[in-house]
């Protein structure tokens, strides 16, 4: 398994299709609806597996010492197998040398768990999704060494 940024077009076609598969086709939202205002200026992570993606995720920075995580992805099959955790600690560790002090997230209800095993706490409840999917806003200071 490789851990890397997108680089070369079809890495970010093969990002965004992923994306889009996992969180927003089952919901039947348009291609397009998996992307943001802060692409162009977030830390995107993907991780390949012979030659294919099998996960995904993007982070940014909503002042000078909070990052947001986002679009945490794994491919169907391979969840529940670590690789949203290493993704996870590769986005943590680039925000955090980069300046976070606190970092953020809208977390799935689904996904709240996977968040709270790596130190995030729920702050309050978030927004509704496409009318059906609950959110928590989920928050975790870094301590530095
Ligand atoms: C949420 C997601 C990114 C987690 O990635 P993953 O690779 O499946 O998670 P990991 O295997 O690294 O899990 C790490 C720990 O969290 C737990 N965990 C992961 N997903 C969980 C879930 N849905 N419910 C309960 N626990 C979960 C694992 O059991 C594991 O615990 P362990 O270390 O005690 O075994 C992935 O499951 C996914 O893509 N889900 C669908 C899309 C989604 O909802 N994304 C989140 C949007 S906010």
């Amino acid at each position: 398994m490789i851990i890397k940024e997108p680089n070369t077009k079809v890495e970010f076609e093969q990002y965004y299709d992923l994306r889009w598969r996992i969180l927003r086709q089952p919901w039947n939202q348009p291609h397009g609806s998996e992307k943001d205002e802060k692409e162009n200026e977030s830390i995107h992570i993907m991780m390949i597996h012979n030659d294919s993606i099998i996960g995904c995720g993007q982070g940014h920075f909503n002042s000078p010492t909070e990052a947001q995580i986002r679009y945490m992805v794994v491919e169907e099959g391979f969840q529940g197998k670590g690789v949203g955790t290493k993704i996870l600690n590769v986005l943590e560790r680039r925000l955090t040398k980069n300046g976070a002090k606190t970092i953020i997230l809208n977390a799935r209800e689904n996904a709240v768990k996977f968040y709270q095993k790596h130190n995030y706490k729920i702050i309050e409840k978030g927004n509704i999704l496409f009318d059906v999917i609950e959110h928590f806003k989920m928050r975790k200071k870094i301590c530095r060494k």
